[in-house]
């Protein structure tokens, strides 16, 4: 039977992918190396979807093994990758470990699929390629600014690669999604966000400070040029995203796509503040958050959503669940992983 690859399947948007493909009848083959996730994962999705993807712990930086892969698994014919190491901060620290990680991974990959006579593949990319933007919201053909981290710096050569590798093997077609910033968490708080030491990304830490795992959220920065201070950003809903995974497969699988490489935006179309996150948590918790204001953090841009116009009219997507939905179901499985439900 025809199956996807899922690589990084047991991570944050990976494992919500995964059920989205099940729910879809598709067979779904998972990889991850375990670095940032928990085999216990899997237990999470067969809960949802009955169903427990085969899964192979392999290091895709180890080429050999990425090789041995696709020899024991011949009926792949579309890859949905994930895996890469993501943490904009470590990634100015450790450049190394995420060239040689997320680049030596992707290129891995794209040669055993350009071995295949057909082979369909999405790129899991980043808003962060914009950088500052120009003009709001952002489109597809907003430039793409010099990364402002080695991280960010991977998805945009990341794309390039793919890019080049398009043009010259006949039977690959590829479409990069550009997210904005995923949160929340699948309804049944079955799977979710396991961020491992101290979240980085706002979502993770205001449930962790609601839990009582951090005594207080920092608020980086009320003095930006926004309606409250606070930075924007566009939160989309990580099952919202799944699902849009699922629809840029299938345009490929059935030949819908007009160009070989094809790249879309996946946001909501609308900025949150980090203050109306918090409001929209207060909202659907009913209780109060503990936090304070704090100084701008270093690289925060100051405002980024999207233009979904192209992922509405062109991919047949659009987002559907709001931000206290996405904020109601993060709360949710906060609660389950702290045993507060
Ligand atoms: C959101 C807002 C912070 C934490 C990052 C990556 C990006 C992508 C998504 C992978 C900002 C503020 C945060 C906190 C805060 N990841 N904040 N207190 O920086 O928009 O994007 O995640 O692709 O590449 O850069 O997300 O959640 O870190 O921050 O005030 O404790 O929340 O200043 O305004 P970001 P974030």
């Amino acid at each position: 039977m025809k199956q996807i690859l899922v690589t990084g399947g047991l991570g944050f948007i990976g494992s919500h992918t995964v059920v989205a493909l099940q729910e879809k009848g598709y067979d779904v083959v998972i990889i991850d190396n375990l670095s940032n996730s928990s085999v216990d994962v899997l237990d999470g999705i067969a809960n949802i979807t009955g169903v427990r993807p085969a899964f192979e712990e392999l290091d895709l930086r180890n080429k050999a093994q990425v090789q041995e892969f696709f020899k024991k698994y011949t009926d792949i014919i579309g890859v949905i990758h994930f895996a890469a190491s993501k943490a904009v901060g470590e990634s100015v620290e450790k450049p190394l470990l995420y060239y040689e990680n997320n680049l030596g991974s992707l290129v891995y990959i794209l040669q055993e699929l350009s071995n295949k006579e057909e082979a369909n593949f999405i790129f899991s990319s980043s808003c962060t390629v914009y950088g500052e933007p120009d003009s709001l919201p952002i489109t597809e053909k907003a430039p793409v600014k010099k990364a402002e981290s080695p991280y960010g710096n991977t998805k945009q050569v990341g794309e390039e690669i793919i890019k080049d590798t398009c043009k010259v093997v006949d039977g690959l077609k590829a479409i990069a999604l550009r997210y904005f910033n995923p949160i929340g968490a699948h309804e049944s708080a079955e799977i979710g966000e396991l961020p491992l030491g101290v979240p980085q990304n706002l979502v993770p830490f205001l449930t962790q400070t609601a839990a009582g795992l951090r005594k207080e959220l920092a608020v980086f920065g009320d003095d930006y040029p926004t309606e409250d201070g606070t930075c924007v950003r566009d939160y989309i809903h990580v099952f919202d995203l799944a699902k849009a995974h699922v629809v840029a497969l299938e345009r490929l699988l059935n030949d819908k796509n007009e160009k070989n490489y094809e790249i879309f935006n996946l946001g909501t179309g609308k900025g949150s503040s980090v203050l109306e996150v918090i409001q929209s948590f207060e909202r659907v918790s009913g209780q109060k958050l503990n936090y304070r204001i704090a100084p701008r953090r270093e690289g925060d841009v100051i405002a980024v959503y999207a233009d979904t116009t192209r992922a509405n009219e062109v991919l047949g997507w659009k987002s559907e669940l709001s931000l206290d939905d996405a904020m109601a179901s993060a709360w949710k499985w906060e609660q389950k992983v702290r045993g507060l439900s």
